[in-house]
């Protein structure tokens, strides 16, 4: 899976090139595009079609009916804050990955029930952040986390140096690429 996973936050859908291209030029090719506003499902349309190489899933999935929306559109996994048990089922029904926010164990164990084994840590600098990351991995070791929410250049190395640790999910992702491509 990818590393980096920028959390995208569409408002007008001229917003999508801007974006992917400048996460591109990072040697960044995955973007969650979050259903946080209307023109969500169309700008992940756009985004499938017009850059086929990247990872772009769908983020702030919070019903099966978002789900099956981003699907539509050409999601290749979805994220959600919390825990859906409906968006699992699409997720299982359509062989895509799932990755719901879990923070507690009782979330992790029916992630786990549902087969899921890698779940968004969120916000992670609210939760615990890594000493809970360390914490949940001494009964959970089959869990891996994608630590979201307060990351930056600042703490991105700490989280990316423990194990279970398989990707980094954030807004500042898109900051930087856009700041740096405008820069250039
Ligand atoms: C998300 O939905 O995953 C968060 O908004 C990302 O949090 P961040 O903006 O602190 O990276």
């Amino acid at each position: 899976m990818d590393k980096y996973i920028p959390v995208v936050v569409i408002k007008e859908l001229d917003e999508v090139d801007k974006i992917l291209l400048a996460l591109k030029a990072n040697n960044i090719n995955c973007a969650e595009i979050t259903f946080r506003t209307a023109p969500a499902a169309e700008a992940i349309k756009i985004a499938c079609e017009k850059y086929p190489d990247m990872n772009i899933g769908a983020g702030t999935v919070i019903s099966a009916k978002q789900c099956e929306e981003a699907l539509a559109a050409g999601a290749k996994f979805i994220v959600s804050p919390g825990l859906s048990v409906g968006v699992a089922n699409v997720c299982k029904e359509n062989n895509i990955p799932y990755y719901p926010g879990c923070v507690t164990p009782t979330e992790i164990m029916q992630a786990l029930e549902l087969g899921i084994t890698t779940v968004k840590f969120f916000p992670a600098n609210i939760y615990g952040g890594l000493s809970a990351l360390k914490a949940l991995s001494a009964p959970f070791p089959q869990i891996n986390f994608i630590p979201t929410g307060g990351i930056d250049r600042g703490n991105i190395e700490e989280f990316l140096a423990f194990d279970k640790v398989v990707a980094i999910g954030g807004s500042f992702f898109v900051k930087e690429a856009l700041e740096i491509f405008i820069a250039k």
